[in-house]
């Protein structure tokens, strides 16, 4: 009898095109109703990236787009004053290492970490991202409000990140839980960054599973607003905390790097706050089989 897995169309199709995860389908689905690869669409960020399947959809779609860039630098470039060679069109960051994908600059640290979003940020100096995707999942711990909570703040460090590496107009697409109230929460906050918010549940997520996403388009932020990091990422308090606390900021602040340290600590993966890089173009470890990554 073979497993449930192996009779799933899509891990069946993802193993013959080569991706790491059925999940690569998620996205190509969402692509296929909301044109997120147009041809504007040349840099990308993928938050919570490992195995690295939607890194792979990215690579197949964005590093053509790129190397044809490139072809173009080197005709206008004289022999006396060559172009440095542009950086990886992809920032892929997990928790987990990652093997290496053509055109991805592979990061390994906590989203929800200042260290690592401030990395992420800081490689994107000088340029914007045309999208920005995030599958992120923590570890389920059956505790119902805790996963809802876990998976929140991954989609406000996700949100965070990329309001600052985004261009106006570009896209951000993330991964929810639908039918919680983070759907009627969070849709009219994204409203506030975005013109166009839907919530879309691919057909190759599978239908007993509460997971959708997020499709957020055209980048648009209130008039003057300034990108901050906020207390999210806040340095855990050196003395003990109060319970109640005169300043909304810094309950915000308590409780997300309680909620930091309990993502780090839901991950089986060891976890480093300190983002590590890696180039795409290291010795290619054997990429992992085929995973069902999720739902
Ligand atoms: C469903 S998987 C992503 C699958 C991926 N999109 C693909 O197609 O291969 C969820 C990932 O979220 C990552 N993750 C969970 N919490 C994280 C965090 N705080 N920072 C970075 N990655 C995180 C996990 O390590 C896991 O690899």
């Amino acid at each position: 009898m073979p497993r449930i897995e192996e009779r799933d169309i899509y891990y069946r199709r993802a193993k013959e095109l080569g991706f790491r995860a059925r999940s690569a389908f998620k996205l190509l689905q969402l692509h296929e109703k909301y044109q997120l690869f147009d041809d504007s669409v040349r840099l990308a960020v993928d938050l919570c990236a490992a195995p690295g399947s939607w890194s792979q959809v990215l690579s197949r779609k964005l590093v053509p787009k790129h190397q044809l860039l490139i072809q173009q630098q080197q005709k206008q470039a004289t022999a006396s004053a060559a172009a440095a060679p542009p950086p990886p069109p992809i920032v892929s960051i997990d928790l987990q290492e990652m093997a290496p994908i053509e055109g991805v600059h592979t990061l390994q640290g906590d989203i929800t970490a200042l260290s690592t979003a401030e990395r992420v940020i800081s490689l994107w100096r000088g340029q914007r991202a045309d999208l920005v995707v995030c599958d992120g999942a923590p570890d389920v711990t059956g505790l119902h409000q805790i996963d809802e909570y876990l998976q929140s703040q991954l989609m406000l460090a996700a949100v965070m990140i990329s309001t600052h590496v985004l261009r106006p107009g570009g896209a951000f697409v993330a991964k929810i839980f639908k039918g919680s109230c983070t759907e009627q929460l969070l849709v009219p906050q994204l409203q506030v960054f975005f013109r166009s918010v839907h919530v879309s549940k691919p057909d190759s997520s599978r239908a007993r599973s509460a997971e959708a996403f997020v499709v957020c388009q055209n980048y648009e932020p209130p008039v003057g607003y300034t990108p901050i990091l906020m207390a999210l990422f806040a340095a855990p308090p050196t003395t003990t905390p109060t319970a109640t606390t005169s300043n909304p900021a810094t309950a915000i602040a308590t409780t997300t790097t309680t909620t930091t340290t309990a993502a780090a600590a839901t991950n089986t993966t060891a976890n480093t706050n300190t983002a590590t890089t890696k180039q795409s173009n290291a010795t290619p470890a054997a990429p992992p089989a085929v995973v069902d990554v999720n739902e």
